[in-house]
């Protein structure tokens, strides 16, 4: 097969990269996708970073072993553990990462106070501490670790109470702080964006990289001469290493109902 009708491999350490991988599919939808999910060593954001660099570095190879032309982390915390590894192992091949969509979130106003939701290790790690410090003047910035909210998607439980009280408890410490942005630094949570609204509030914009991961991707692709030719809709194949048909089942719900 020509190397630009491979498909796109798009990986996470779970479910979550589908918030990713359906603005891939809204942008370039005549391409083909392979997304896998390692749901079984989910969550990876608790973990040590070099356990996360090994993990990140098999899922890759899972997808590379299949023909695919691209590679995309949609996974915030494997991006900030192991993009750079995968770069130097896979030089000429294009890697595209996610990282906090902090640049628009600073953007909404004069210093405003931004919180950015991700995983404890994304937070920790020297990469979100670059790109603080390219708007730490512009903006007063609260990183807000959110273990445990990445196993409420894991197991397909988007809304309901459970869920909205185990936000307001994570962000009690906000209670008496005025919010002007909030970053959704996790690839899992644009699936329950509509509960996290719910108690920051209406009027808070929330931000997350998914868009902005795509434009790159679209734009790494054409400049590398990539881009499918074929103006047909193109195909979606989800893999697990949970291998279940519960996972599969929730992979496709997530692209379709959101
Ligand atoms: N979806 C991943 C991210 O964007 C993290 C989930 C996890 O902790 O496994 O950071």
């Amino acid at each position: 097969m020509e190397r630009e009708q491979r498909p796109i491999g798009v990986f996470d350490s779970g479910v979550g990269g589908i918030s990713v991988l359906r603005e891939l599919v809204a942008l370039m939808p005549n391409e083909n996708y392979i997304f896998y999910g390692d749901s079984r060593n989910a969550p990876y954001g608790i973990k040590d970073v070099e356990t996360v660099r090994k993990l990140t570095c098999l899922d890759a190879e899972h997808l590379l072993k299949q023909g695919v032309k691209a590679l995309v982390v949609a996974c915030n915390t494997a991006t900030s553990a192991a993009v750079d590894e995968l770069r130097i192992r896979y030089k000429n091949f294009p890697v595209i990462g996610i990282e906090p969509a902090l640049k628009p979130a600073v953007a909404v106003g004069q210093h405003p106070r931004v919180v950015v939701m991700a995983t404890p290790m994304t937070l920790r790690e020297e990469k979100f501490h670059l790109l603080l410090s390219q708007y730490e003047e512009q903006a007063a910035v609260y990183p807000l670790p959110c273990p445990g909210l990445v196993e409420y998607v894991e197991r397909g439980e988007t809304q309901g109470a459970r869920l909205e009280a185990f936000l307001k408890s994570l962000f009690a410490s906000f209670s008496k702080v005025k919010v002007d942005a909030v970053v959704l630094g996790c690839t899992h949570y644009p699936f329950v964006r509509a509960a996290i609204q719910k108690v920051v509030g209406e009027q808070t914009p929330l931000f997350d990289g998914g868009a902005g991961t795509a434009r790159e991707t679209k734009r790494r692709l054409q400049a590398e001469g990539l881009c499918n030719p074929c103006g047909q809709k193109g195909t979606v194949i989800f893999q697990n290493s949970l291998e279940s048909k519960e996972i599969l089942q929730l992979c496709s719900r997530l692209l379709h109902n959101h």
